[in-house]
C-alpha cells in the first residue's frame, strides 16, 4: 500500500492522480481533507483524516494499511511556519519524525520527501546560484524544519538503512492552491489573470524565482520513487524547473492574457526573507542518477493551467 501525507493538497492529490491511472488505490492522510481536490478519484483513494503532530495517528495509519511506501508531503509552508514557528516544529519536523518512526518500526520499504530550496535561502542581495557545493543555512523556520527533516531522513538511512529520498522543489505551480506562501505570486498572477481579477505581487520586479509546474513536481516524486537504489547517490536533489524575474513573468502572463491587470507592491518582509531570489539551479545530480527533465515550459504551462481552471 502506499501512503501520501498531505494527500489533498495541491501537490499530493495530482500524485493521488498519478497513482489511480497506475492502477493503485493511495491512502491520503491529511489534517484537512480537501475532498473537492480529489473529487476525480473519489472512490479510487483512501482518505484518513490526521495529524502529523500526533505520533499515533501516524503509526496507525502505517499500521493498518501494511504501508510499504511513504510520499511524505503533508506540511506547513513557509509564511505559515514563520508565522508560528511552533506549529512549524510540531507539523514539520516532529511531524517527520513521526514518519521516519513509523517507516523504521513497521517495514516501510521507501520514503520519498519534499524539501525545498527554501532550505538555501538566505535574503542575499544578490541572486543565489545553488549546487550540490553550496552551504544550506536557512534563515526562515520553514527552511529550518526542511532542513532538519532532510538531515534526519539522510541519518535514518545511515543507521537504519531506511530508503529515504528527496527533492528539493523550487516554487511549484498549479491551479488551485489555497496556501499563501512566498512565492505563490506566481501562480496567482496566471489564476487572477484568467479569472479577470486584479494581482499586486508582493517582491520586486528583479526577484528572480525558479519555478516547476505541479504535473512536473508530482512526476518527479514518481520517478525517485522507482529509481533502483544502486542509482542513488546523491539521496537528496535539487529540481531546477524554469528561472525568470517577477517581471518577465507577469510579462509572459500578460502575452497569453492581455486583459492581465498585474501590479507590483513589493511587501518589505517578505523581500527581506527572499532577497533577490535565486538566479541558477543545477539539477545535473537527479538528471544523470535518475533520468529527471521536465516537460512543461512556462508558455505549456499557462495553456495547461487556463485548461485546468475551465475544467474545475
Ligand atoms: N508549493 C510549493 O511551491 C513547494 C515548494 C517546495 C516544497 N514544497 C513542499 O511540497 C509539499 C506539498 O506542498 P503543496 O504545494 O502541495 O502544499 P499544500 O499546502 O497544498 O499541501 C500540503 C498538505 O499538507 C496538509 N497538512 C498540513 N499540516 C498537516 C498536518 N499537521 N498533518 C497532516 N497533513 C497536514 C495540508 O492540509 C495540505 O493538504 C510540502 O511539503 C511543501 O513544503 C512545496
Amino acid at each position: 500500500m502506499i501512503l501520501i501525507t498531505g494527500g489533498t493538497g495541491l501537490i499530493g492529490s495530482q500524485l493521488a492522480r498519478m497513482l489511480v491511472e497506475r492502477g493503485e488505490e493511495p491512502v491520503l492522510f491529511d489534517v484537512a481533507p480537501d475532498m473537492a481536490a480529489v473529487k476525480p478519484i473519489a472512490g479510487k483513494v483512501k482518505i484518513v483524516r490526521g495529524d502529523l503532530a500526533n505520533w499515533s495517528e501516524v503509526f496507525n495509519t502505517v499500521k493498518e494499511f501494511k504501508v510499504k511506501s511513504i510520499y511524505h508531503l503533508g506540511g506547513m509552508l513557509s509564511l505559515p511556519s514563520d508565522a508560528n514557528p511552533w506549529a512549524a516544529y510540531r507539523v514539520n519536523a516532529n511531524g517527520t519524525m513521526h514518519v521516519l518512526e513509523a517507516a523504521r518500526l513497521f517495514d516501510v520499504e521507501r520514503i520519498v520527501f519534499t524539501s525545498t530550496i527554501a532550505t538555501y535561502a538566505r535574503g542575499a542581495e544578490t541572486p543565489m546560484r545553488i549546487d550540490e557545493a553550496t552551504v544550506q543555512r536557512p534563515e526562515n523556520m520553514y527552511g529550518v524544519t526542511k532542513l532538519f527533516c532532510e538531515l534526519l531522513g539522510r541519518f535514518y538511512h545511515k543507521k537504519f538503512n531506511l530508503d529515504f529520498r528527496a527533492v528539493r522543489y523550487p516554487t511549484v505551480i498549479g491551479p488551485g492552491a489555497k496556501t499563501k506562501h512566498m512565492t505563490q505570486y506566481l501562480a496567482w498572477m496566471i489564476e487572477y489573470s484568467i479569472q479577470n481579477k486584479p494581482f499586486e505581487v508582493w517582491v520586486e520586479e528583479d526577484t528572480m524565482v525558479p519555478c516547476i509546474y505541479y504535473k512536473d513536481a508530482a512526476r518527479a516524486l514518481l520517478m525517485l520513487h522507482d529509481a533502483p537504489s544502486q542509482e542513488i547517490k546523491t539521496r537528496v536533489y535539487t529540481l531546477a524547473g524554469i528561472t525568470l524575474t517577477a517581471g518577465e513573468f507577469a510579462e509572459t502572463v500578460r502575452r497569453h492574457i492581455p486583459s492581465a491587470k498585474i501590479t507590483f507592491k513589493p511587501d518589505p518582509e517578505v523581500v527581506k526573507m527572499m532577497g533577490k531570489g535565486f538566479s541558477y539551479i543545477d539539477d545535473s545530480p537527479a538528471r544523470n542518477e535518475w533520468g529527471w527533465r521536465t516537460t512543461y515550459d512556462l508558455d505549456k504551462m499557462i495553456k495547461d493551467f487556463q485548461r485546468s481552471l475551465e475544467q474545475r
